[in-house]
């Protein structure tokens, strides 16, 4: 199933997970906590907030659980894939809007005393979006960009990930599969079932099937668990055992389609991340477009793994 790459991002928060990380937490912990902890705490009196590539709004929320409670005014995240339409703020006016490129932001020109990203900014910059994220700054406002760090280890587990799904033998297992099913048939009955444990043909193909299998589980079998590959060969031979051959085929293309999915995001990640001589070149256009940068640093967890680049700059000239 091929997908286009903007649909990648789609289908992941139309699940509604509120973080790219999953949705087995509520929200972002530890070291990117703190930093978007420290930005609420800044907020004094009324804050325009621009969260470019904002899914569903970790960031807006963060914002708005620790904005000091003096603070008034509104966050607005945008994001280019679609995203969920309706959070709600305590403190501040919540809104996220879908199909939005941060290189054509459909803002006034100094309109936002914050913009922010996590995890966002970097997937569209170019020196277009640059002049429309410092256009939308208002003189004395603050951006503040959480970046994917090449060498952060969220950047090498994900770089691995994205070779195991992109090796051939993910192929073979997938065409294996496929094969296996047509030449199985339509198993409507238990005699069925058992006529078709008992042809040597097919025990050939399962054979080999699982033998593929194997081969997939030992090239990388951290990526193997996270695919949940097992889980779904097993519910399709479980559950799926009576389904015709078109339903089971419609499960696969579901599954390795998700899988794709997955790759595509991964690749963009991958793509996304940047290394120093980017961060330099980054800095460079920022000051070139009249900004002073206050901060720039590796972040790292407790244990001392990068985790990413943080970015904090004032704009001092007016656009
Ligand atoms: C890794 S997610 C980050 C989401 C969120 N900020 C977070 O920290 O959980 C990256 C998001 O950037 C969005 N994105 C990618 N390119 C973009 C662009 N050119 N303009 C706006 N958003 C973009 C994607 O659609 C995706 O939702």
């Amino acid at each position: 199933m091929v997908q286009n790459e903007q649909n990648c991002w789609d289908q992941y928060w139309e699940q509604g997970a509120i973080t790219s990380f999953g949705s087995a937490i509520d929200n972002y912990q530890g070291a990117l906590l703190n930093i978007w902890q420290a930005v609420a705490n800044s907020f004094v009196g009324e804050v325009n907030v621009l969260d470019i590539g904002t899914g569903n709004g970790a960031i807006p929320l963060l914002l708005d659980k620790y904005s000091a409670k003096s603070a008034t005014g509104a966050i607005i995240g945008v994001d280019k894939a679609n995203v969920k339409d309706c959070i709600v703020g305590n403190t501040l006016d919540i809104s996220l809007r879908s199909g939005i490129d941060v290189a054509a932001l459909p803002y006034d020109k100094e309109h936002f005393h914050y913009v922010v990203s996590q995890f966002g900014f970097e997937y569209g910059l170019s020196p277009l979006a640059i002049d429309e994220v410092l256009r939308v700054m208002k003189t004395n406002a603050k951006l503040v960009l959480v970046m994917h760090n090449k060498d952060s280890f969220i950047v090498q587990q994900n770089s691995q990930e994205l070779k195991f799904l992109t090796s051939p033998q993910l192929e073979r297992v997938t065409q294996e599969l496929k094969h296996f099913v047509e030449q199985m048939g339509y198993l409507a009955s238990a005699e069925a079932i058992r006529q078709a444990q008992r042809d040597e043909r097919l025990e050939g193909l399962r054979k080999a099937f699982f033998a593929e299998l194997k081969m997939l589980w030992e090239l990388d079998n951290e990526s193997y668990k996270n695919a949940g590959i097992s889980n779904a060969v097993d519910y399709l031979f479980k559950t799926g055992i009576s389904w015709t051959v078109a339903q089971k085929l419609d499960f696969i293309d579901q599954v390795f389609g998700e899988l794709n999915a997955h790759k595509q995001r991964l690749a963009q990640l991958v793509n996304a991340a940047l290394d120093e001589q980017e961060v330099l070149a980054l800095l460079e256009q920022l000051c070139l477009g009249g900004c002073n940068i206050e901060l720039i640093k590796v972040v790292k967890e407790s244990d001392g793994r990068v985790l990413a680049w943080q970015l904090v700059a004032l704009k001092y000239a007016a656009s």
